[in-house]
């Protein structure tokens, strides 16, 4: 059985204290591969959420939004990181199922456009707390954020200080710093940062702290903590040159995912950890991940719609627009697309003895090709991978695509993408 521990037989015992222990006694425990570990997760999500019955009832394609993923991710991360305050990034999942379950968790928002803050103030979400973190603002969209409520921006620029000039003096802003490692351009260097932080004081800008944002899926533990370190360093040496007290430290999102490769979220939330254990205790500590919290939240369901057995293998074209796809699959070509019969989630349609039998005779799986309904080159979803032969009608399921990937309204030929709908509870 997977997992299973052995029990000690007393020939182990006695093998333990007189010798080194003969390991080959005991066979390593096989596991499956991690496609097949994968398929039992999302078989039993794909049970729980019902999604045959939402198929049939909504047609396909249809992205499914579970928001229990949403409270399990943010879990985590309180786990992980105990006295950090949570905000999740709003871009990433801007859906009202999502903002309420946020927001009944306890965590808030980051925001970065006009629609986001629509949406929250539709749910009711105080806005006194979000946090606006475009550092390239009209100045029109940051007065309509402050008549909305909002009191803290981010700079990036003396450019972006100038806009502020208007707004009256309960508005504050964090500083923006950029470090080597990040792979997000925007910020000013821990070097530069006080002549920006100068220029605000003297404006009469109010400079509640510092933010950074370290890129997509930043992995190396090392670039966490040189910008941790350097941004607490850095406020400690201001806060003693202007006897002055900053109250907020935001990290940006940018954490790797869940199941990024040996563990790297762990490894990246131990260091955190660790160089967060020198912030002096009256900085506001916080985190805004979007992609962490969103991408295991929805799924795509899409259906067969062509096949084709090509020279290069065998091809099948889906009813659903490349580009719902692409936002999710370019940060991660290793998510697994299953078919919905491989998770027992395919609703029967007309002419199910046809399919039970190429099912009952074709166990096996075929690398495939999954395209967009343009069924070319330039559509390719996923290639080689491995999937049952299917055909035209069969469902196909992908999990992890709730990241980013309801924010294109239409596709390529102006049609709407997937609708979502909420997974029953
Ligand atoms: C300033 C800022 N914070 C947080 C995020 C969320 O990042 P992620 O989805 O990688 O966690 C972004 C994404 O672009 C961002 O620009």
């Amino acid at each position: 059985m997977f997992g299973a521990t052995p029990t000690p037989t007393p020939t182990l015992e006695r093998t333990r204290r007189s010798g080194p222990r003969r390991r080959s006694a005991l066979p390593a425990p096989e596991l499956p591969p991690r496609r097949e570990l994968v398929r039992r997760e999302v078989a039993a999500d794909a049970a729980r959420m019902r999604i045959a019955e939402l198929v049939e009832a909504h047609g396909s394609p249809l992205l499914v939004l579970d928001t229990d993923r949403i409270a399990t991710r943010l879990l985590a991360l309180r786990r992980e990181l105990p006295g950090v305050h949570l905000h999740f990034a709003l871009g990433a999942l801007p859906h009202p199922a999502a903002i309420r379950a946020v927001h009944a968790f306890g965590a808030g928002f980051d925001v970065a456009s006009r629609g986001e803050i629509t949406l929250l103030e539709r749910e009711g979400v105080p806005l006194r707390h979000v946090v606006h973190v475009d550092p390239v603002k009209r100045v029109d969209d940051l007065t309509s954020a402050y008549l909305r409520g909002i009191r803290t921006f981010v700079v990036d620029a003396r450019s972006e200080v100038a806009k502020f000039a208007g707004l009256p003096r309960d508005v504050a802003v964090l500083v923006r710093l950029a470090f080597p490692g990040g792979e997000s351009g925007s910020g000013v260097s821990p070097e530069q940062a006080p002549a920006l932080v100068a220029h605000c004081r003297r404006v009469g800008l109010r400079v509640a702290g510092f933010t950074f944002h370290l890129g997509d899926r930043q992995r190396d533990p090392a670039v966490w903590e040189r910008a941790i370190r350097g941004s607490l360093a850095l406020i400690r040496s201001l806060e003693r040159r202007h006897g002055t007290r900053f109250e907020m430290l935001d990290l940006g999102g940018g954490l790797p995912l869940a199941d990024d490769p040996a563990a790297a979220f762990h490894g990246v939330a131990a260091r955190i950890r660790a160089a967060l254990a020198g912030a002096p205790a009256h900085l506001r500590l916080v985190i805004a991940p979007g992609r962490f919290v969103a991408a295991p939240a929805m799924t795509l369901v899409a259906r067969v719609v062509a096949g084709a057995d090509r020279s290069d293998g065998r091809w099948l074209a889906l009813d659903c627009e490349v580009h719902e796809f692409l936002p999710a699959m370019r940060h991660d070509d290793r998510r697994p697309v299953f078919a919905a019969e491989e998770l027992g989630s395919q609703p029967l349609p007309d002419g199910a003895t046809d399919r039970a039998t190429r099912r009952l005779l074709t166990r096996h799986r075929v690398p495939t090709t999954l395209v967009g309904p343009a069924n070319d080159r330039r559509d390719v979803v996923a290639r080689d991978h491995p999937l049952p032969p299917l055909g035209v009608g069969d469902l196909v399921v992908s999990p992890g695509m709730g990241a980013y990937t309801i924010r294109a309204t239409t596709g390529f030929d102006g049609s709407a993408v997937a609708p979502v709908v909420v997974a029953p509870r």
